[in-house]
């Protein structure tokens, strides 16, 4: 067994594999000035499920991300995670725009990993795991000291873990993110093009770990990759989005081989 497979049950402690929606875009609008970049945009993803988003560049799917991560506010139409409204929330009977308690409530579903890893440059690699699941989930010490060993060797990083960031490589840094994204335990994790900063040698290494945690994890995963051969390998279904919505989706044997849109076919000619 490996490393991944062993530590995976201990990992991913109670993400929803029941196949309900966890993620929920009903008719979401972005505006950025007069550009719309999202408009009336629909889409789901089931639980336990890997998701991929292709589209052309500056098409807003890096937007769909950061909606979810609450970093920018739609226009109009409703976010739901696990059920749960990321825009508006009840009282006293009525909906009402979220707030922060609620967001922050919400938000604790969902972990992301940046093209730019942004780890914490002053603290070594075990520390910048432990951060959160201590301050934000209010875990101890020890308990989120375990967790992260057990991440570090999940990302195969054990021998690393009192290094700072900038003694590692890219590589190794966004493994460190990867596995700091999921010391939160989150029921989804967002990945926004993670190995694109990478230097093309250590792009493999970060594929396979993310690879690994696809196949033997039950964590929900909504990627946005220009890598078509690891959106091949792992997703149960691609979303071809463009011109603010979700064009075409399929199975990826059926979307890559063949595509009904000519929009994606256009892409994909491009791409592969
Ligand atoms: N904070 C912002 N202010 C103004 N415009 C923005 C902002 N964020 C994104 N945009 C614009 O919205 C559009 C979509 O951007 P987004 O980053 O979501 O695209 P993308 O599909 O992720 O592109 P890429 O594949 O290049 O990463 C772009 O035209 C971008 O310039
Ligand atoms: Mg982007």
């Amino acid at each position: 067994m490996s490393a991944v497979e062993n530590s995976a049950s201990q990992e991913t402690p109670n993400p929803k594999t029941d196949g309900s929606e966890l993620i929920r875009f009903d008719g979401v609008t972005k505006r950025f000035g007069d550009v719309t970049v999202l408009d009336d945009l629909d889409f789901s993803v089931r639980s336990g499920k890997h998701v991929t988003l292709i589209g052309p560049s500056g098409s807003g799917k890096t937007t769909i991300l950061r909606l979810l991560m609450t970093l920018v506010k739609p226009d109009a139409g409703t976010i739901s995670v696990g059920g749960r409204c990321l825009t508006h929330q009840e009282r006293g009977g009525k909906l009402v725009p979220a707030g922060e308690k609620h967001i922050r409530e919400v938000r604790k579903d969902i972990g992301m990993v940046f093209q730019q890893f942004n780890l914490f440059p002053n603290m070594k690699v075990l520390r910048n795991i432990t951060e959160a699941p201590v301050h934000v989930l209010g875990l101890s010490k020890d308990e989120a000291e375990q967790r992260a060993r057990e991440l570090l060797e999940l990302v195969g990083l054990t021998e690393h873990m009192d290094k700072y960031p900038t003694m590692l490589s890219g590589g190794q840094q966004q493994r460190v993110a990867i596995a700091r994204a999921l010391a939160m335990r989150p029921q989804v994790l967002l990945l926004d093009e993670v190995t694109s900063a990478l230097d093309p040698e250590l792009v493999a290494g970060v594929l396979d770990v993310l690879r690994d945690i696809a196949h033997s994890t039950d964590i929900t995963m909504l990627c946005v990759t220009h890598e078509m051969s690891f959106a091949r390998d792992i997703s149960d279904d691609v979303l071809m989005f463009d011109g603010g919505k979700v064009i075409e989706s399929g199975a990826p044997e059926k979307l890559f081989n063949d595509p009904e849109h000519e929009r994606t076919r256009e892409f994909l000619g491009a791409v592969l």
